[in-house]
């Protein structure tokens, strides 16, 4: 064979595995509003910068004449590239050959690039967007599922792993994408559901959609199993990109710093105003947290799932921070079981990729309520203390209003070790609200005064002045500086600058257990 042969043939293999299912499949999917695999690769990555592997590895499957249908690439495409300049590998299933499914050589190619990921220290993200099983081939898929999870698992903590769901996702095929830190949904054109509608259906009669059952409105609002919901596979790509830019590539290392364009000694006097000097008065808790960090901007994780509490991460002098907050805007703050799920994790990925937490705190309790209790409050509550407490992180907490009871201990307190605590005046941190606490241990006074009702008023001021406070805890060390609150930036930036290079232990022990 002449040279030029050899190149000949090598590029007619690598044009016909470029084309996946072919022309009509990758048309059907244009239909559908969906990019191809490839498509959506080369918008993830820094332009020019894919490298892709095992391009010509086909299934291995003989029966229901599959041996006639061998497609190079076998329905994935895998590799390595770059995001803003910093190294990641990537999978992108391909619904245009065999609807995406997966093979035992796809769990390979997928398997390889994972194994690879972990030696070089880099993120993985996964772009989804499959029927599953690959039904020819039995247990020999299932197989690569399971391979694919328990690396999922060995992954987790050490490098960032990160699931798009720009398709289908159904049955098992869930259980990768839950496993990693990030999940994110095309809204419409994407589902992730355990047994689909016609399984629901031929069990409980009742007819739904796959949207109905796991599209992005359920899964961002209702189950939380995802973060992120975008409008179309562009924006979910660009989502991924910034979300990178947030996170290391590995545990051992920090999140990249930007340059700083926003004073770090900037005082804002609209912060003095922001919290209502009336208690009952809701404000809204992500206008406090964008007017002190930089540039005002804020990216919330979870935004559409338990509102009364809000995570996500900005930059405080260029540093990227994990941000956790109450939201008095929603069910006054309280936390119920969601929102304990939702601080619980982002404490616990944030810890783990050497993100410094700062916590704002208004919280007037856990949610009093039936089906709390029911579904388990004091398991899921327990997670924000076992979160907390583990984190070794750099911790800097500000009470800007309530912190009461239990609440007051789970919110990043001086207790779990926090590192640096304030509160604002305006803050109130005791064991229950005045008027609870009124009623409780002055029932008899009340009771018996000429006038129960100005008694009651007289009772509640009183506490309010002398318990109600924030000059208590800090007289006892478990606020370490009341603060005005237009100096929040400057002291959260000299706070978290102190403790930069900050190191924690846990005790020796195979490994918590977390109530699950
Ligand atoms: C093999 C599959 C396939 C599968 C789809 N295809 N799913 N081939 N194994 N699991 C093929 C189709 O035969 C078809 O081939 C092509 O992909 C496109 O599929 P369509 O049905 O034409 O597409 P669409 O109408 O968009 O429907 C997509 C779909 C549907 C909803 C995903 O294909 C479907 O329901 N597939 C089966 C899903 C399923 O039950 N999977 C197993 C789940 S259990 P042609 O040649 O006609 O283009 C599972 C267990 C995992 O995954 C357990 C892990 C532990």
């Amino acid at each position: 064979m002449e040279l030029e042969e050899h190149y000949a043939k090598l590029r007619a293999m690598n044009a016909e595995a470029e084309l996946g299912g072919g022309l009509d499949r990758i048309e059907a999917q244009h239909a559908k509003g969906k990019l191809t695999a490839r498509e959506r690769i080369h918008k993830l990555l820094d332009p020019g910068t894919f490298e892709e592997f095992d391009k010509f590895v086909v299934h291995r499957c003989y029966e229901f004449g599959m041996e006639k249908k061998r497609i190079l690439g076998d329905g994935v495409v895998t590799g390595y590239g770059k995001i803003n300049g910093r190294p990641v590998f990537v999978f992108s299933q391909d619904f245009t050959v065999f609807g995406g499914s997966l093979s035992g050589p796809f769990g390979e190619k997928v398997c390889k690039i994972m194994d690879l990921a972990v030696k070089a220290g880099c993120p993985i993200i996964g772009l989804n967007d499959s029927g599953g099983a690959r039904i020819q081939e039995g247990v020999v898929s299932l197989a690569s599922y399971g391979d694919i999870f328990l690396r999922n698992v060995m992954c987790s903590g050490v490098i960032p792993q990160i699931s798009a769901i720009m398709g289908p996702c159904a049955g098992g095929a869930v259980y990768s994408p839950a496993l990693t830190d990030f999940i994110l949904m095309v809204d419409k054109t994407s589902y992730l559901h355990i047994t689909g509608p016609e399984v629901l259906k031929a069990v409980t009669h009742r007819e739904v959609t796959s949207e109905e059952l796991g599209g992005a409105k359920v899964h961002t609002q209702k189950s939380g199993v995802a973060h992120f919901v975008d409008p179309d596979d562009e924006s979910c790509l660009r989502r991924i990109r910034e979300l990178l830019s947030f996170l290391p590539q590995n545990w051992k290392e920090k999140p990249p710093r930007v340059e700083p364009t926003d004073d770090p000694e900037r005082e804002d006097e609209a912060l003095q105003t922001m919290v209502p000097a009336n208690p009952k008065k809701p404000y809204d808790m992500k206008k406090l947290i964008r007017t002190v960090v930089d540039n005002g901007y804020f990216f919330e994780v979870h935004e559409h799932y338990a509102k009364n509490m809000i995570v996500g991460f900005a930059r405080l002098n260029g540093q990227v921070v994990g941000i956790v907050a109450n939201q008095p805007m929603h069910l006054a703050g309280c936390i119920d079981v969601d929102a304990s799920l939702k601080c619980a994790r982002f404490v616990r990925t944030c810890d783990c990729f050497n993100i410094p937490l700062v916590t704002f705190v208004d919280v007037p309790g856990f949610l009093p309520a039936i089906d709390q209790e029911e579904r388990g409050i004091i398991k899921h509550g327990a997670k924000i203390i076992f979160a907390y407490s583990e984190a070794t992180v750099p911790k800097v907490t500000v009470i800007t209003r309530k912190a009461y009871g239990g609440a007051y201990d789970v919110m990043s307190s001086k207790h779990l070790r926090g590192d640096i605590n304030y509160a604002y005046p305006t803050a109130e941190i005791a064991v229950m609200g005045p008027e609870g606490a009124v009623n409780i241990i002055f029932r008899k006074e009340i009771q018996s005064a000429e006038d129960p009702e100005k008694e009651r008023e007289r009772l509640v001021k009183e506490y309010r002045e002398t318990i109600a406070t924030p000059y208590r805890a800090a007289s006892l060390g478990y606020i370490d500086e009341i603060i005005e609150p237009r100096q929040t930036r400057k002291k959260l930036i000299r706070a978290l600058e102190l403790l930069k290079d900050k190191e924690d232990v846990r005790p020796q022990r195979k490994h918590a257990n977390i109530p699950l």
